[in-house]
């Protein structure tokens, strides 16, 4: 396991404390025009060569304290990127800085990009970026050391034509008209809380936004911003549940920001500004539970962080077990459980799809020449939630094990943490229990693939009661009395089992009319079911929920159901094909991983 500051180098030569960004965006070419200069610590004497992570970019030149520095770009990796070596024109000591200025334009397929033209808005007058850096795609937007365990502050002004709105993961600072063009307008941000580089987020479109709290705002295309304040209106009232549960919210601000529907995830927690999905715009706040997701990591993710991908859980796992707090608090205990249930059938599926030996199964994967985004599952959240969940059974309950993870978060917040350090901790925190500590089967739950080697016991609920049922006892008070997280729930059930007979799926659209649910995790599932009992006529609605949103969590899967029924297999893969341009690049490229089209004219490699 490694933890190098970039992922090419192999040892710890150096650090970043703090980040000037200059960034001027080209809507026409599609690029952005940067300057960034680094403060960059050195960790050891006679420090005279760095290397920074890029991906896709064109390096202009590089200076050091205002010197030309030497510089060489080396052979690009399939996801690493292009490693930039550069020579400084003069040694430093350990504990001496340097400042080194990059100036350099991003591609126009940058893989943290998405550019989107009018038509892709709901506007449809102005053009639209955003910017999506976890886990390593910092690098085709800033040359940088782009690693997890390097953390910094960035100061940051970000020029755009003067009818479109910059926001970042920072505090705004202000704004002014360009002085050398009064039709563009420069943007200011500054973030001084020190966070890793896949925290550095950038939107930019016609955005307008409304105060949701004391501390919050939503942010979005005017079309969207009051659903978007309505369904958030909890905000506060989660950020305070939070606070009480693990301290203090350092980041000053807590924004959230809808994105067009291309975006690939269902929330990312950028500090200050939460990106969220429009597909949790459920109408009635059924969804809310990614907001406490994404307001958790504020402590576990951005305050205390996983120091290299491989160690992904103890960002995911921990957030799963705070955001599931939050709802213990706000909701019930019973509910938890319930969310709790759920989750272990989301890991269920996700063992089942890499397969029960899949090595990127295990809750601590060697990550040596995977791509994380390859990597990306269930797992680390579901497996990571169980074992904290076991754990927390084991230490005497919910409050005992709390004041665990409030005191991990305070010993390692602004750092980046591995797996065994969390353990280290664990063990001395909890020095009077370590006899039940040491019969956890370590090994098992870390690096052994497959299921967990324990099971939890969770309260049965209705959704279960409702499965029994037979066809011919199907009515519409079953699903009436159902709330939308336990039809959700109930669909899951149903998609863990031996597709359902066709009978039965028309059978309940007639009873239930499941077509006309707008829920995105409800539709999602219903459509998967019902392609997966070869109904036809849900074919096109799958295909139409595929392409119409782009969170990949539901994409991916439609696209994958409805290539399995053979005799539609063709016409996914040309919508996917007619699509592509149009998609975010993560996206697009997994997608064509997917459904085994790799080459621009749709041939199966
Ligand atoms: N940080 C993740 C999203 C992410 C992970 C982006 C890895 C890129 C690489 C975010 O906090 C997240 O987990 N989102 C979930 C929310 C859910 C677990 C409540 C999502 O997008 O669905
Ligand atoms: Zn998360």
């Amino acid at each position: 396991m490694s933890s190098d500051p970039c992922s090419f180098c192999s040892f710890t030569r150096c650090v970043t404390k703090h980040l000037n960004l200059n960034l001027h965006l080209d809507f026409d070419r599609r690029v952005i025009r940067g300057k960034v200069a680094l403060t960059v610590e050195a960790l050891e004497d006679r420090f005279s060569a760095l290397t920074l992570d890029t991906r896709d970019l064109k390096i202009v030149s590089v200076s050091a304290n205002g010197q030309p520095a030497c510089f060489n770009l080396g052979p690009k990796h399939s996801f690493k990127g292009t490693p930039l070596d550069i020579s400084l024109p003069f040694d430093i000591s350990r504990g001496q800085h340097v400042i080194m200025e990059v100036t350099y334009e991003t591609s126009p397929s940058a893989s943290a990009l998405q550019w989107l033209t009018p038509e892709q808005t709901a506007g449809k007058k102005h053009p639209y970026l955003f910017s999506q850096c976890q886990a390593h795609h910092c690098r085709s937007m800033v040359p940088c050391q782009d690693s997890p365990s390097i953390k910094h502050t960035y100061y940051a002004q970000v020029n755009v034509p003067k009818d479109l709105v910059a926001v970042m993961s920072a505090m705004r600072d202000g704004q002014e008209v360009d002085p050398q063009d009064n039709n563009r307008i420069i943007y200011k941000f500054r973030q001084p809380v020190p966070m890793p580089s896949y925290l550095i987020a950038i939107v930019v479109g016609a955005l307008e936004s409304r105060e949701i709290g004391p501390r919050s705002r939503v942010w979005s295309e005017k079309e969207f911003v009051d659903k978007a304040a309505f369904e958030f209106s909890e905000t506060e009232t989660m950020l305070k549940t939070a606070e009480d549960l693990a301290g203090p919210y350092v980041w000053g601000q807590y924004d959230i920001l809808v994105l067009p529907p291309s975006f690939p995830y269902g929330g990312m927690e950028n500090p200050c500004l939460t990106f969220a999905t429009p597909t949790l715009l459920a109408g009635d706040k059924s969804l809310s539970n990614v907001i406490a997701h994404e307001i958790s990591h504020s402590w576990t993710g951005n305050l205390v962080t996983n120091k290299t991908w491989e160690h992904f859980w103890l960002n995911e796992g921990h957030t799963v077990y705070l955001e599931r707090m939050i709802s213990r608090c706000m909701e019930s205990e019973q509910f938890r459980q319930f969310k709790a249930m759920g989750g272990w059938k989301d890991l269920q599926d996700s063992v089942n799809t890499f397969g029960a030996n899949n090595p990127l199964t295990n809750l601590v994967p060697s990550l040596q020449d995977v791509d994380p985004d390859d990597a990306f599952s269930s797992v680390p959240y579901e497996k990571g939630f169980a074992l904290l969940y076991h754990l927390e059974e084991l230490m005497g309950g919910p409050e005992v094990f709390m004041g665990f993870v409030k005191s991990y978060i305070q010993l390692f917040a602004y750092s980046s943490v591995t797996t065994e350090e969390w353990k280290n901790y664990l063990f001395t925190y909890f020095k009077d229990k370590v006899d039940v500590l040491n019969k956890v089967d370590w090994n098992a739950w870390m690096f052994t693939p497959g299921m967990p080697p324990v099971k939890p016991h969770w309260v049965t609920s209705v959704p279960h009661q409702a499965k029994e049922q037979d066809l011919s006892s199907f009515k519409e008070s079953d699903v009436k009395m159902l709330s939308s997280h336990q039809l959700t729930e109930f669909l899951s059930l149903l998609l863990q089992e031996n597709p359902l007979p066709l009978t039965h799926v028309k059978k309940m659209q007639e009873v239930y009319d499941l077509n006309a649910r707008t829920n995105s995790e409800i539709r999602f599932r219903w459509l998967r079911l019902c392609v997966r009992s070869r109904w036809e006529e849900s074919v096109p609605l799958a295909l139409k929920m595929a392409t119409e949103q782009g969170r990949m969590k539901f994409t991916r899967p439609l696209f994958r159901e409805v290539v399995n029924f053979e005799k539609y297999r063709d016409q996914a893969v040309q919508l996917f094909l007619a699509h592509r341009a149009g998609m975010h690049p993560v996206t697009a490229g997994l997608i064509a991983k997917d459904l085994k089209v790799n080459t621009s004219d749709g041939t199966s490699q």
